[in-house]
Order: C-alpha cells, then structure tokens, then sequence
C-alpha cells in the first residue's frame, strides 16, 4: 500500500480553517512552510486533519532521524512520565542526564576526556559554546562563515549568514563576530576551482588575522561540517584539516556545529568524522531528543570546565522527558542501524538524481553525504544562474501530491532531503517519484513561459 494518501485538496477544509485562526492569533513572524496542520505521525509519515496521509522528507527540519513516535522513544517517555517530570538539573540532579552525557562523550570524536551540557536547542547550544571557547581563551572573538546557519537568538543570529528572513529589522547585532567565505565549491566566493585552489579559503585565514581581526583575539572558529539551511553543501577533505592546523598554530577553540548534521544524520554518528579531524567542541540538538527539544555541547573537559559553577544551563536544560527520549533514540540507531541505512539512502538519493540531472539541466548540482542530500536548481549550467522560484514550486508542488520537503540555500535553489532514516526502499522511492513528476512539472510550464514569450 502506499504511504501517501490525498482525500481532499490541499489544505482541506478543516486546515483552511486552522489557518485562519492561526493568521488571526499568531504573528507573521514564525515561519510557515506547508498550510497543513497535523492529526497525528508515526515512522516517516503524518497525517493531517482532513484526513490526508503525506510521507515526510522534512523530519520536522532535521530532528526526526528515528522517525515519528520511534516505538523507543514513546515507550521510554511512557516510563518516564509515571515517574517524575521538571525537576531542574541543578536543583535536584537525576541519572538520565549523566547518562546521556557518558554516552555523548564516548561516542564524540575527540581523544582524551570530555564533558557534556544539556541545554534546550541548537541556538542555546551554540550560544552556549561560545561562552565556554570564551571563558577558556579569555578571548571575544568569534569567526563564523558565509551562508552559515545557527540559529536566531541575537548571538546565533549574527553567526548566522543569511540576511533575509534572519535578520532582516533585528540590528544591532552582537559584537565581536567576524565572517570568512565557506568551502562552498560550487559557487566560490574566490572564484577559484578546486582543487587547483588548494583550499585557498582555508588557509587565507592567515590574512584575515593580519587584515580584519588579529588571532590572538579569537576565542573560536565555528563551523557546520556540512552546511545545513546554506543549502547541504559538503566541504573538500582538506577544508577541516586545515582549520584545524590553524587552530592549532594560534590557540583558538574549533566548534564542530553539528545541530543538523549530527547524531546520524551522513551515516557517521558526528558529520566531522568523516574528514578525520578532532574538533574541541560540538554542539548537538534536533534528532538528538528522537522529537523532543534538547541541545548539547561536548568537548574536551578543560575547555568544557573553564566557565565557572553556575555560569552554564538554565531552568528547563536537560529536562528528564528529553534526557529519556534522547537515550532512547541513541538507542534506536544503533539497534536498527541507522548509520549504515544514511549511507543506503544517500547512495540511493544520488543515483536516482544524477539520473534527472541528465535529462534536466534545472539541476545544477547533487550533493549528499550519507542522507543528508540535496540538489541545487538553477536556469543555465553555465551560469548558475539560481533557480529560486522554480525550487519553491518544486517544493508547493510536492506537498500537493502528499511529499512535505523544505528548501534551503541562501540563494533558495535547494531542495534538501532531511528524511528519517526508518524509511524503507519503497517508501523512498514513492517520495522521489513525486519529486521527479514535480520537477516535470517545473520544466513543463517554464517551457510553456518561454515559448509564449
Ligand atoms: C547547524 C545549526 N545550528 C543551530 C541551529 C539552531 O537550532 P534551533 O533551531 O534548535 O535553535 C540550527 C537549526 O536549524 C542548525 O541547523
């Protein structure tokens, strides 16, 4: 039986409804994708509440790596929930939250001993690593890269790179924050190809020390391993190893962002395993709760112990619900051996899109690590000129026919693929037929445009 199953239009009657309270009651602000409202999910799909069943390539942005309702997870919230909600961590301390910290340190990628912080989400997670990089290094200093993403509070805001929606009316920005291009080959901001580059903007962070901020003055170096809302790019093998030696060389902190790549997401457990370097720090949130809000920072426990007691967490951080959802959809990755399923799908994504990339050239570029994929839409392979509309048509057209994905890219040409790892061959192969009658469909009625131009 397929999974999807459209009974009324989109949105139905009964979510056309919801939309209008929701416009009524709710600012503009936060966003809306999809104007479906849910009844209820369960393993890669959700139903909504006119009835219609849609498969879900969106995993809830990311943070769905086990699926909906992972039969894990909902059996460990069961138990926990019959035994003790909020208590706060720092009030009354409680086992789970040890225990996901033992877990977070052993399987990080970093030698020697590390320490672990639970917080709520990625943007606290990341705020967070900032202020222990800072208290270590008595430094202020933050460098972040072009068409980075980590979060919207007013520090991850400004880490962040994409101007419009992030921050367009929020300034002034926090200071001490300075910005480097990323590894971001298909479009270079040196206009440079790899790898006759020799990863060129890497190593020309030398010259921003002697040009924009001096490295005696930087606490940290953040970085996605793959970028996430910048459009799932996956940055050369040399990319990392060469921040890392600069870091190094002058004494600052590398911060692995991993809210989005992380926790199985590429079909290595962190996304920085797979270019053989040890960051200091790495931020986590999303799938690490297994549906529940949870972020966290690991690190080597003499960065981790340099803020002083009571300096890190907050009331709700490391609530015992998320610690117990969280330990269990560590659990449910490796029982059901998510990581090797990552790399399957990603495998599988690439050969169904190099297919279409051969018959249309709205396809700019594939990219994948594991089952983070994706592929970038523009209107001339020579040019690369964006394809921003038709990507958001794409993406209207796939939740008509019951597919939910969301976008990305600073330019928004891509089509990212953030499905749950539970998804079975048939299953996937459903949600990539609705994307290739939708990319039809895209070619389709350009064409008509410009034949009746
Ligand atoms: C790499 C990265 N860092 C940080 C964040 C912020 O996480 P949150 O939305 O949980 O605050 C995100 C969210 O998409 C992210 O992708």
């Amino acid at each position: 039986m397929k999974t999807i199953q459209m009974r009324t239009e989109i949105p139905g009657p009964k979510s056309r409804d919801l939309l209008a309270r929701r416009e009524a009651a709710i600012p503009r602000g936060p966003q809306l994708v999809t104007p479906i409202f849910a009844a209820k999910s369960e393993g890669v799909w959700i139903e909504d509440v006119d009835g219609n069943r849609y498969l879900d390539f969106a995993g809830g942005i990311g943070c769905l790596n086990v699926g909906h309702r992972h039969p894990l997870v909902t059996k460990a919230l069961h138990e926990q929930v019959d035994r003790f909600l909020h208590l706060c961590f720092g009030v009354t301390p409680y086992e789970s939250y040890i225990a996901l910290a033992e877990k977070l340190n052993a399987l990080a990628p970093i030698s020697g001993q590390k320490k672990t912080m639970f917080i709520n989400s990625g943007a606290e997670a990341v705020e967070n690593a900032v202020k222990i990089a800072r208290a270590y290094t008595k430094r202020p200093a933050v460098i972040a890269f072009e068409d980075a993403f980590h979060g919207r509070t007013l520090l991850t805001m400004t880490l962040t790179s994409k101007i419009n929606p992030y921050k367009t009316g929020f300034a002034p920005f926090a200071p001490e924050v300075y910005r480097i291009p990323y590894a971001y080959c298909y479009r270079c901001s040196y206009s440079k190809t790899y790898p006759s580059c020799e990863v060129f903007c890497a190593k020309h962070l030398e010259d921003t020390f002697r040009r924009v901020v001096g490295a005696e003055s930087v606490a940290a170096i953040i970085a996605e391993p793959v970028l996430g809302e910048g459009g799932f790019v996956v940055p050369p093998k040399e990319f990392f190893p060469v921040l890392r030696e600069i870091c190094n060389k002058y004494g600052i902190v590398l911060i692995a962002d991993e809210v989005q790549s992380g926790i199985g997401r590429t079909g290595r457990f962190f996304a920085i395993e797979h270019f053989g370097v040890e960051p200091d720090l790495i931020t986590t949130a999303k799938s690490l709760g297994g549906g529940l809000p949870i972020g966290g920072v690991t690190g080597r426990a003499e960065i981790m112990d340099a803020a002083i007691p009571g300096g890190l967490g907050s009331t709700f951080a490391g609530n015992p619900l998320a610690c117990a959802a969280a330990l269990a959809s560590l659990g449910a990755i490796e029982k059901d051996g998510l990581l090797a399923r990552s790399t399957a799908i990603g495998k599988r994504f690439v050969e169904c899109v190099k297919g279409w990339q051969q018959k249309w050239s709205l396809i700019g570029e594939v990219r994948a690590l594991g089952g983070m994929c994706a592929f970038e839409l523009v209107r001339d392979r020579e040019t690369r000129e964006p394809a921003g509309a038709e990507t958001k048509e794409l993406a209207h057209y796939a939740y008509e026919h019951g597919l939910l994905t969301i976008t990305a890219g600073t330019l928004g040409n891509v089509m990212r693929i953030l499905v749950p790892l539970v998804i079975s061959d048939a299953q996937f192969d459903e949600g990539m037929e609705v994307l290739e009658a939708g990319l039809a469909h895209v070619v389709e009625k350009k064409q008509t445009v410009v034949s009746h131009a």
